[in-house]
């Protein structure tokens, strides 16, 4: 049904100003959102889109919670979530790396503890990544910055995104270990994808394609 309202939650920031090109691509009117000022619930009427403009970490939850149908969100914080969502395209934007880093031949002198400590924005995946070792780590979460745990003598690597390198580099460290590729994803309710089917199929379908072309235009640049 065309008239059904799709609700879709955007991560703040460069990851949103992405998809609302696509979706103008797309014919989508984005100019509210894109200039939402203090507002939080921004709309193209004509499209019955809805869009909510919230932090990373909570686009999962939305989602889950079937308050959103859609959402964008990377796959470091989808993967971080552990949210039973489906994830029904990779945007190929927001293109980062999941790396173990630290000082290089493991380092600094003056970390001198019985545990290997990891300093994270991402518990989770650390605790899942280390288990799946069989190793036991402590993990001391983190919220920004985290590249200090070693500087600082707080943990002996970090569990981070690298994107450009240069914040490693920046302060003496390097990547050790590649735990996987992160780029922009778009999520789906479970819920949602039955009773709204058709107009999230042909709102993936047109992503789809303005990725297709997206990655095509930039190939021939
Ligand atoms: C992210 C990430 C790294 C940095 C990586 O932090 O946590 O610190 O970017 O990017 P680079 O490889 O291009 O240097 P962000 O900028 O989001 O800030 P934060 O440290 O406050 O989380």
């Amino acid at each position: 049904m065309q008239d059904e309202i799709i609700t879709l939650a955007l991560a703040k920031g460069r990851l949103a100003e992405q998809t609302f090109d696509l979706l103008e691509h797309m014919g989508i009117d984005c100019s509210q959102p894109r200039n939402p000022g203090r507002q939080l619930v921004l709309w193209d009427e004509k499209n019955r889109i809805r869009f909510i403009l919230v932090k990373p970490s909570d686009v999962p939850t939305y989602v889950d919670h079937g308050v959103a149908d859609l959402g964008v969100v990377g796959k470091d914080t989808l993967m971080e979530a552990g949210r039973p969502l489906y994830e029904v395209l990779d945007l190929t934007f927001g293109k980062c790396r999941l790396c173990v880093a630290g000082y290089a031949g493991g380092g600094n002198a003056s970390v001198t503890r019985a545990t290997f400590r990891v300093c994270t924005k991402y518990p989770n995946i650390a605790r899942s990544y280390w288990g799946a070792q069989g190793r036991t780590i402590e993990i001391i979460e983190l919220h920004g910055s985290v590249e200090l745990g070693p500087v600082i003598g707080l943990s002996d690597v970090i569990l981070d995104i690298v994107e450009s390198g240069s914040t490693l580099r920046a302060n003496g460290l390097t990547v050790l270990e590649e735990v996987c590729d992160v780029s922009a994803r778009l999520v789906c309710n479970r819920v949602s994808m039955k009773t709204k089917r058709d107009r999230i199929r042909s709102l993936i379908d047109g992503l789809d394609e303005q990725v297709r072309r997206m990655n095509q235009a930039m190939m021939e640049a």
